[in-house]
């Protein structure tokens, strides 16, 4: 686990800006220059393996992650008997993650986050409710906040219909939101219909360009290894910060 000394030895214009305030508008964490090798170029649509991506990073250098797997758990609830058929074609097309996998990425992302780092993890209904802890066993990750997406949009559900998605807010040690945490009026229950439909999984990009604006700095590289329809990558160009992500389908 990294000290708070330790964080202060290695972003040392982190120190006195702190003010006596329990919340802060002012971010004070800075992560470092990153050099890239010339094959990950940032600001585009990468079409590679996420944790291959992840290995190429250098460690402890980016503030924020974003993580939007592809579950393989819904699939296997909803099983209304014509996915792949009927109705779901792209979705049950695309390469599932299982539970290992998924756990490959998280301990991937917490390599590479700076300290008091986020990860931002669009969750199911499923796992929220059955539980996702182990995925972060032998990690320095911790749970810090859980915000709702109402999608304003009617879904599936054999009892109630969906609408909604879930985004776990973690953080990397040192937990804390003083210093590191600058916008406080982000609600969480956030309303947002996503305005095109390029891929079945397309997360709200107004939401995660507050969520970037609220962790990091201007010229942060923020990352998504496993980015679908890449709505990270606009959100963070949104927010005048970098992107380096990837999809196995590009
Ligand atoms: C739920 S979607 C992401 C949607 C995205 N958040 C958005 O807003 O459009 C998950 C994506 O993970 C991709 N994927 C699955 N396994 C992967 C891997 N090993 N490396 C990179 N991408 C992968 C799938 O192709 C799919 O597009």
């Amino acid at each position: 686990m990294t000290s708070v000394k330790e964080t202060l030895r290695l972003f040392p214009d982190t120190t006195e800006k702190v003010t006596n305030t329990v919340f802060s508008t002012e971010r004070v964490v800075q992560a470092p220059s990153i050099d890239l090798p010339n094959f990950l170029k940032p600001n585009t649509r990468l079409k590679m393996d996420g944790l291959k991506l992840l290995s190429h990073l250098p460690k402890e250098s980016v503030p924020v992650a974003f993580l939007d797997p592809q579950y393989r758990g819904v699939l296997d609830k909803m099983n209304y008997g014509n996915e792949g058929k009927n109705r779901e074609k792209h979705r049950c097309s695309l390469m599932q993650m299982p539970e290992e996998l998924i756990g490959e990425f998280i301990r991937g992302i917490d390599g590479v986050l700076i300290p008091s780092g986020h990860l931002f993890l669009w969750m199911d209904k499923f796992h929220l409710c059955q539980g996702f802890k182990t995925w972060f066993d032998n990690t320095q990750l911790d749970i810090v906040d859980l915000i709702v997406w109402n999608k304003d949009r009617f879904g599936m559900g054999y009892r109630s219909r969906r609408v909604s998605e879930y985004c776990v807010v973690l953080q990397k040690h040192p937990r804390k939101a003083k210093g590191v945490w600058k916008i406080h009026n982000i609600r969480d229950v956030w309303l947002e219909r996503t305005k095109t439909k390029d891929h079945p999984h397309q997360k709200p990009l107004g939401l995660q360009a507050e969520l970037i604006a609220a962790v990091s700095n201007e010229g942060d590289y923020i990352i998504d290894p496993a980015a679908g329809s890449f709505s990270v990558m606009e959100a963070a160009l949104l927010k005048n910060r970098n992107f380096i992500g990837c999809d196995l389908e590009g």
